[in-house]
């Protein structure tokens, strides 16, 4: 029996670690989800680099090229839509994306986060758990709505902080489980029917 495999589309715009991540576990045709295409709003990053290597289609929608957000917005939900994906996963994309985005994939957009949600949204999760003087940090998968990193929680992981810890050895650490927590929620959310209740993401 021939199982179609989730299509995936992920959208990124720095170094990719989790995009690759991503890619590795889809090389092995049991893994249920695959990555389709990449997307990114900056024309060079490593991410894109990546998914050249492994020969998978890339596209870049730059908020500079758009006359305003609502443009940018519909114009990554148009080249998002055109590989037709099930999920649609946002590793490291720096951006919000906007409603016209999330009206086209209900329920279907997912992130991850450096920090345990609701503690630390935003761009700097690391660090700010680190000024804040917490102990226990950790990674967060979200399914997308309107907010910075507000959204359902799909799955958290924790990572204790140590005392001689800076941002960047913090970062390294968190990433290495927050990869090893995308491609285990990935397969998950590509093989369950989940939906939302609330803020809870309820899964058979
Ligand atoms: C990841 O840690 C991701 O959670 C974070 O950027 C990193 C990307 O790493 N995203 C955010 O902070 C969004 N709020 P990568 O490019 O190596 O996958």
């Amino acid at each position: 029996m021939v199982v179609a495999r989730a299509r995936v589309v992920v959208l990124a715009s720095g170094g990719g670690t989790n995009l690759q991540a991503l890619i590795d576990a889809s090389s092995n045709a049991e893994y249920p989800a695959a990555v389709v295409a990449v997307g990114s709003d900056r024309r060079r990053s490593g991410a894109l680099d990546r998914a050249s290597a492994a020969d998978i289609p890339t596209f870049v929608t730059a908020l500079e090229d758009y006359a305003d957000r609502a443009t940018w917005d519909a114009a990554l939900a148009e080249a998002t839509g055109s590989h037709q994906p099930d999920l649609v996963v946002l590793a490291g994309f720096m951006r919000l994306v906007g409603p016209a985005f999330l009206e086209r994939f209900p329920n279907r957009v997912i992130n991850t986060h450096p920090a345990l949600s609701p503690a630390f949204p935003g761009m700097h999760g690391p660090r700010d758990a680190l000024a804040h003087g917490v102990k226990i940090t950790g990674c967060t998968i979200f399914v997308v709505d309107g907010g910075v990193d507000t959204g359902p929680i799909v799955a958290q992981a924790s990572v204790p902080i140590l005392d001689d810890d800076d941002e960047a050895s913090l970062h390294e650490r968190i990433k290495v489980r927050e990869r090893e927590l995308l491609v285990q929620t990935v397969a998950e959310l590509a093989t369950d029917t989940y939906r939302i209740e609330g803020r809870k993401v309820v899964r058979p």
